[in-house]
């Protein structure tokens, strides 16, 4: 039986990644981050808090608050050239209310140095699988918008554009849009989904 575009989109949106150059070859290793990784993943994250837009938090959290914030549930990677981190990407909760509970929102950010070599695409590699075998439903991803290299990774995973939120942040002296990305993380939808409604 012919499948729905529907069901197309989803079974494409579960094609594993390309596992791209990122590894043995350039010397980053990928692997679970843990509360040690804190230190190395605030030191990524900082400079993009102080002059950038693809956050808009206003200051840099200190490794303690970043280690509180992996301790969600949800998973975290790291990307690591030697003892340094390099890269990380993470799951957090969409939104509070109970029946959001299947749908997180994933982010990604490199070392400046790290940025195109594959190393984001390997990141979500292996984010994305775990949040399927979790049972989650629903991946979301918002970007301060433009990104062309976020918008490229993020329809290389499997992310579809679903809308723009016009004019919701005003950093560095300017508004912005955010753009939302989604991609389903089944290929059926589970009725009721796991844990029950
Ligand atoms: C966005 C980011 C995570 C992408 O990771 P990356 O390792 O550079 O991306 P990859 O090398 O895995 O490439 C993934 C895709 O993006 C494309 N890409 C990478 N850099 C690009 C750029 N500067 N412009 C356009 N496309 C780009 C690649 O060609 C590839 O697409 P393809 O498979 O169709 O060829 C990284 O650039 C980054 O950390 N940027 C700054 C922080 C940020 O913007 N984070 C996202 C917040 S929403």
């Amino acid at each position: 039986m012919a499948e729905s575009a529907a069901e197309q989109g989803r079974a494409a949106d579960l094609r594993p990644l390309p596992a791209g150059p990122a590894g043995s070859s350039t010397g980053v290793e990928v692997r679970p981050a843990g509360v040690a990784d804190a230190a190395g993943i605030a030191a990524v994250y900082a400079p993009y808090v102080h002059s950038g837009v693809a956050t808009f938090e206003g200051e840099p959290p200190p490794p303690a608050v970043l280690a509180t914030r992996m301790t969600t549930g949800l998973p975290w990677f790291v990307a690591c050239a030697g003892p340094e981190v390099v890269g990380y990407a993470y799951a957090s909760p969409h939104h509070e209310r109970a029946a959001y509970r299947w749908t997180v929102e994933c982010t990604v950010y490199l070392a400046p140095a790290a940025c195109g070599q594959g190393v984001g695409s390997a990141l979500y590699g292996r984010l994305l699988p775990v949040l399927s075998e979790r049972g989650l439903v629903t991946a979301l991803a918002k970007i301060t918008l433009p990104n062309a290299a976020s918008i490229a990774l993020h329809e290389r995973a499997g992310f579809h554009q679903v809308g723009v939120l016009p004019q919701v942040g005003f950093k560095l002296g300017a508004w912005h849009d955010v753009g939302l990305w989604a991609r389903s993380l089944v290929r059926d939808l589970p009725v009721p989904p796991a844990g029950g409604d």
